[in-house]
C-alpha cells in the first residue's frame, strides 16, 4: 500500500482548491488531488466576471452587494456568510490582482466594472457595475493565476489522481451537557492514480474538498465532463449530509440545443433577450432591471415565452439574444470568446445576427454544509475537525436558493482561502489520526465490482437515460408529477446500474472504470436532488413548482438536509433521510421579490 503524509491534503484543483492550497501552503505541507490537469479545471470555463463594490465606476458598497445576494438567493441565503462574502471580496480582487490576474482595466488604470444580473444600486433601484473581469476569460485567468501562485508556494501536485474516499474514524465525543455521541474525525483520503491504476492513501491532518459540481446531471449543461460530483458524492456515502440539493440553477444563455456557456456578460455589455415577435420579453417580467434580473427569473421567463409560443426557429424552442446594435469592436473587446462560440457551434454571426440561447443547467447551489470557517458539518450541531469544504462542491450557504452571476469566482476566492487558512493553522495543532485498519478495502471493492461486473447494461447508455430523465423532469418547471416520474426513472437506472459491464478490464488509463465510478456518484446526487425538490412544495429561486407556485417561508423557510441512512426512508426511497436546518439571519427580513 503506498501511503503518503502530508498536513493538509486538498482535492480538486479548480479556483477553489488552488486558492486554499495558497493559504496553505505558506503555512503547511500541503498536497492537491485533482483528476484533471489543475490548468483544465472547470473555473477555467467561467467567463464574465467576479463581483465586489470596489466602486471603480460608480457608486457603490458591500452591504448592497450582500442585500442583492440575499434577495438573488430568495432569502434561503444565511446572511452571516453573504456578509463576509461582499465585504471580502474587495481584498479577494486587490488579492488576484497582485498576484498577476490581468483584469480589464479603466482609461484611468482602475480595474474596469460592469453590469451582471441582480447586482443593484442602492438595494434594488437599478443595476451596478460590479462585476471586475478579464474580458470573458475572467474563470480563465483566475486558474492560470492561481496556479503560477500554487508553484511559487511549493505546492505538491497529484495529477490525474481521482478521490474516491475520505477516511474517517469515529469517536466518543461528550458534549456540554454531558451527553455522548459519535464524533468523526480525518484520516486522509483514498486516490486512484489514473496513469496506473493503483491506490494510494493519503494520510492528512486536514482535508479540503474543492472538487465542484455536479452539472453532469444534466443533459443539456454547461458544465464539463469532469463535473460529476465526485465530491459531494464521496462524503455522502460517508454519512455527511448534503444541504439544499434542490437548488439547481440553470444559467439562462446557453447555445441553444448545446448548453455551451455564453456569458451573461453579453447582457451586461448591453445585449437583449427577444422572442419570436422581436420584443424584448424582459421588461414585461423584471421592468426594473430587465436582461439583468437574476438568472432563475430570466430562465423561466425565457421558457416561458418558448411554451406560450413565442420561441424562435423551426421547432420554435429558444429564444435570441440580440448583439447587434453593439459596435463590433466593443463587442471584440469584451466578448471575444462566447462570440467565437456562436460562429464556431451554430454558425451564427454575432455582429449582424442575434444568438439562439435557452437555458442550460448551470450550477448546483447545495453541497456539503459548511460554516464560514469552511470546516464541514456532520449534522447540523456538529463540525468534523480536520475536514474541510469549498466552491461549488460546498453549501456555506452563501447562494441561497439562486445564486447571482460573478457570486461563484468570488466565493471560490473567499471560501477558497478560508478554508485553505483554517485547515492550515488546524493542521499546526493536531495529530494524525490512525488510519483505518484497512483503509482501501472500500475503493477497492468498489473498483474490482465494476471491473468484474459482466452485466449486459452500457454506462453510456444509463447515464443518458439519466440525463434526459433529468432534463425532461427537473428543469426550469416542474410539478409533484414530473418529479415523481425523475424518482422513478432514477430507480430504474439504479437497477440497471447493478447490471453493467465495462470493456476495458486493464489498469492503464481505464476511462471506462473511471465513467462507471462517476455515474455512480450521478445517481446518487440525481435521487438526491430529486426527493429533495419532492419535498419543498413551494417555488424559491431555482427550484420552481407549478404545482405550488408560491414561496411559502412558514414551511420552508429551512434548508434541507439529507443523509444516506440504510435504516431510513424519505418520500418512499428507502436509505435516506430528511432533516432540516435554519437559515441564519442578521439583517434583512423576507420581502417579496421584484425586480
Ligand atoms: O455568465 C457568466 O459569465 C457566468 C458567470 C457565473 O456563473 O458566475
Amino acid at each position: 500500500m503506498q501511503v503518503h503524509k502530508y498536513d493538509v491534503v486538498i482535492v480538486g484543483a479548480g479556483g477553489a482548491g488552488m486558492r486554499a492550497a495558497i493559504e496553505s501552503g505558506q503555512r503547511a505541507h500541503t498536497a492537491v488531488l485533482t483528476k484533471l490537469y489543475p490548468t483544465r479545471s472547470h473555473t477555467g470555463a467561467a467567463q464574465g466576471g467576479m463581483c465586489a463594490a470596489l466602486a471603480n465606476v460608480e457608486e457603490d458598497n458591500w452591504e448592497w452587494h450582500t442585500f442583492d445576494t440575499i434577495k438573488g438567493g430568495d432569502y434561503l441565503v444565511d446572511q452571516d456568510a453573504a456578509e463576509i462574502m461582499a465585504k471580502e471580496a474587495i481584498d479577494a480582487v486587490l488579492d488576484l490582482e497582485k498576484m498577476g490576474l490581468p483584469f480589464n482595466r479603466t482609461p484611468e488604470g482602475k480595474i474596469d466594472q460592469r453590469r451582471f444580473g441582480g447586482h443593484t444600486r442602492d438595494h434594488g433601484k437599478a443595476p451596478v457595475r460590479r462585476a471586475c473581469y478579464a474580458a470573458d476569460r475572467t474563470g480563465h485567468m483566475i486558474l492560470q493565476t492561481l496556479y503560477q501562485n500554487c508553484v511559487k508556494h511549493n505546492v505538491e501536485f497529484y495529477n490525474e489522481y481521482y478521490a474516491l474516499d475520505l477516511l474517517t474514524v469515529e469517536e466518543e465525543a461528550t458534549r456540554e451537557d454531558g451527553s455522548t455521541y459519535l464524533q468523526k474525525r480525518v484520516a486522509g483520503v483514498v486516490s486512484y492514480d489514473l496513469a496506473t491504476g493503483e491506490l494510494h492513501v493519503f494520510q492528512a491532518k486536514s482535508v479540503v474538498f474543492a472538487s465542484g459540481g455536479a452539472g453532469k446531471v444534466f443533459k443539456t449543461t454547461s458544465n464539463a465532463h469532469t463535473l460529476t460530483g465526485d465530491g459531494m458524492g464521496i462524503a455522502f456515502r460517508r454519512g455527511i449530509p448534503l444541504e439544499d440539493m434542490e437548488f439547481v440553477q440553470f444559467h439562462p444563455t446557453g447555445l441553444a440545443g448545446l448548453g455551451i456557456l455564453l456569458s451573461e456578460a453579453a447582457r451586461g455589455e448591453g445585449g437583449i433577450l427577444r422572442n419570436s415577435e422581436g420584443e424584448r420579453f424582459m421588461e414585461r417580467y423584471a421592468p426594473t432591471i430587465k436582461d439583468l434580473a437574476p438568472r432563475d427569473i430570466v430562465a423561466r421567463s425565457m421558457a416561458n415565452e418558448v411554451r406560450e409560443g413565442r420561441g424562435c426557429g423551426p421547432d420554435k424552442d429558444y429564444v435570441l439574444l440580440d448583439l447587434t446594435h453593439l459596435e463590433p469592436a466593443h463587442i471584440d473587446a469584451k466578448l471575444p470568446d462566447i462570440t467565437e462560440f456562436a460562429r464556431t457551434y451554430l454558425g451564427v454571426e454575432p455582429y449582424t445576427e442575434p444568438v439562439p440561447v435557452f437555458p442550460t443547467a448551470h450550477y448546483v447551489m447545495g453541497g456539503v454544509p459548511t460554516n464560514i470557517q469552511g470546516e464541514v458539518h456532520q449534522d447540523n450541531d456538529h463540525t468534523i475537525p480536520g475536514l474541510y469544504a469549498a466552491g461549488e462542491v460546498a453549501c456555506v450557504s452563501v447562494h441561497g436558493s439562486n445564486r447571482l452571476g460573478t457570486n461563484s469566482l468570488l466565493d471560490i476566492n473567499v471560501f477558497g482561502k478560508r478554508a485553505g487558512t483554517y485547515a492550515a493553522e488546524y493542521a499546526k495543532t493536531a495529530d494524525f489520526v490512525d488510519l483505518p485498519e484497512n483503509p482501501l478495502v472500500e475503493t477497492q471493492a468498489l473498483l474490482d465490482n465494476v471491473r468484474q461486473a459482466d452485466g449486459t447494461e452500457r454506462i453510456a447508455a444509463i447515464r443518458k437515460d439519466l440525463q434526459d430523465t433529468m432534463d425532461a423532469n427537473m428543469q426550469v418547471f416542474r410539478t409533484g408529477d414530473t418529479i415523481k416520474k425523475a424518482v422513478k426513472d432514477i430507480e430504474g437506472l439504479r437497477e440497471r446500474y447493478a447490471n453493467i459491464s465495462i470493456q476495458d478490464k486493464g489498469k492503464r488509463f481505464n476511462l471506462d472504470l473511471l465513467e462507471a465510478v462517476e455515474l455512480g456518484f450521478l445517481l446518487d446526487l440525481a435521487e438526491v436532488m430529486s426527493v429533495s425538490a419532492l419535498g419543498r412544495e413551494e417555488s424559491r429561486g431555482g427550484h420552481f413548482r407549478e404545482d405550488f407556485p408560491d414561496r411559502d417561508d412558514e414551511r420552508f423557510m429551512k434548508h434541507s438536509m439529507v443523509y444516506k441512512d440504510e435504516t431510513a426512508e424519505m418520500q418512499g426511497i428507502k436509505g435516506l433521510r430528511f432533516d432540516t436546518k435554519p437559515v441564519t439571519f442578521t439583517r434583512y427580513q423576507p420581502m417579496e421579490r421584484k425586480y
